[in-house]
């Protein structure tokens, strides 16, 4: 059965949270906790290689989610990493990813940064004719490379502006009606083989994202027709699908995206052609939840407050733009069980200091209580990754599980972490008194 919209229900994550405190992962003096089901990572993984064609490359988004123990799980189990800045691409190696299956996607690459992907073997999306040239000036002093081109196709965007990447004057690639410029591209660079289309997941219609692959397919046939057959040999499909994040959304299933791609580009299908994809949100989000102990619950008006460990430095989209993005939240009792009886309205807050850090107000739950956990649902992507330093909080224990086995991806940050990050030299950060 296909686990790609599988979610985690109230009950699985009172069941894991219990183990987790019974087997001392999460401590009296743990105030939260993220929790992510690597069992299910890797299961989407197998389906993304199930419905694509053999030897495509799944390089999965890191800015994701960037824990080195997530991208280790994931290159363990064959994915590939799509990289979207010189750090990232870092921290694939640091996952031990070989050279070969990251693929190296920014806006704004140096010149260092372009010479030592190439001295690497990091195969290179290019985002503009500039990046070109610094690549053309360099390509004869490194070992062969693999060089793809961002193509913007100008779909337009979804019903959420900052995640759609294919408006006509999107920063993001070379638009499509610069189409002779491209395909001159393409003669004048014997080095470029591959195209790389991404379009933005998040309130994107399916149509949209299989549009989006369409033109720039068609374009591969104009260049192929100007150059040689087989002349691009990788198609990279970008980024993957949006999610259910409210249980009335539709979501879309993998099969979906892919009979839809099937149906409009079926020459990607034909063989003859290497695939990669980027998929980020749709492996991460709902394989990850998070769990606060409420600190204080206080009366402000009218309004039920429950202070939380997890603000807007977690979910710092949802706090902004709450009316765009949208998380489930439960309530556990002290010990981890699910609560029940009658519910109230209750308004959730996070620690942070400012008003704007609200999680969910007046939400109908049973009655919120110091000492019970909240429980942030679908957390898995875009979050850890995108972690604000507001208030400078340390960054939460990060558990893994896989069926019964709980394990620690990432240690609570202590308030010496956070001492040394902001402070001048990471190596000898002042020492901080007992
Ligand atoms: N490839 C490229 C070139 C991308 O820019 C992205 C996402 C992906 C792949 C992965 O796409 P996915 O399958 O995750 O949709 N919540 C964030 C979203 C940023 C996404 C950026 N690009 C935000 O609010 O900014």
């Amino acid at each position: 059965m296909s686990r790609w919209l599988e979610r985690t229900h109230v009950e699985d994550a009172s069941s894991v949270l219990r183990r987790a405190i019974a087997d001392g992962f999460f401590r009296e003096d743990t105030p939260a906790a993220l929790f992510h089901d690597l069992g299910r990572v890797r299961a989407r993984l197998a389906e993304l290689d199930a419905c694509f064609p053999e030897g495509t490359l799944h390089a999965v988004a890191v800015k994701a989610n960037p824990l080195v123990e997530i991208l280790r799980a994931l290159v363990a189990a064959g994915a590939g990493l799509e990289a979207a800045s010189f750090e990232e691409v870092r921290l694939a190696m640091a996952a031990d990813c070989p050279p070969s299956r990251i693929v190296f996607d920014s806006p704004a690459k140096t010149k260092d940064e372009l010479a030592w992907a190439l001295a690497h073997g990091v195969p290179i999306n290019v985002d503009n004719f500039d990046e070109l040239d610094r690549i053309a000036s360099r390509i004869g002093q490194t070992k062969p490379a693999h060089i793809g081109l961002r193509v913007n196709p100008q779909v337009g965007g979804g019903s959420i502006a900052l995640t759609s990447v294919a408006t006509r004057a999107s920063k993001f690639g070379v638009p499509i009606e610069r189409r002779d410029e491209i395909i001159a591209a393409f003669e004048a660079h014997p080095f470029l083989c591959a195209l790389h289309v991404h379009v933005g997941s998040q309130g994107m219609p399916l149509a949209t994202l299989v549009e989006g692959v369409r033109r720039v397919d068609s374009l591969r046939a104009e260049i192929e027709a100007r150059t040689s057959p087989g002349r691009v040999h990788t198609f990279d499909l970008g980024g993957g699908l949006p999610v259910a994040y409210r249980p009335d959304d539709t979501p879309i299933p993998l099969s979906a995206y892919v009979n839809g791609l099937k149906e409009t580009t079926p020459g990607l299908f034909a063989g003859g052609l290497r695939l990669v994809t980027e998929f980020g949100r749709a492996i991460h989000a709902t394989a990850g939840w998070a769990a606060s102990r409420v600190e204080y619950v206080k009366q402000a008006g009218d309004e039920r407050l429950a202070v939380i460990h997890l603000g807007a430095d977690l979910l710092v989209r949802r706090a902004y733009r709450p009316e765009e993005w949208h998380h489930e939240i439960a309530v556990l009792d002290a010990e981890g069980r699910p609560k029940g009886g009658l519910t109230e309205p209750v308004t959730i807050v996070g620690p942070l200091c400012f008003s704007g850090d609200v999680l969910a107000r007046g939400l109908a739950l049973p009655r919120v209580d110091p000492g019970d956990f909240v429980v942030l649902h679908d957390v898995g992507a875009y979050t850890l990754g995108m972690w604000s330093r507001h208030c400078s909080r340390g960054l939460p224990l990060v558990l893994g599980y896989d069926g019964e086995t709980l394990s620690i991806l990432k240690d609570r940050e202590t308030p010496d972490d956070v001492v040394a990050f902001w402070s001048r030299s990471r190596e000898q950060p002042p020492r901080s008194e007992p």
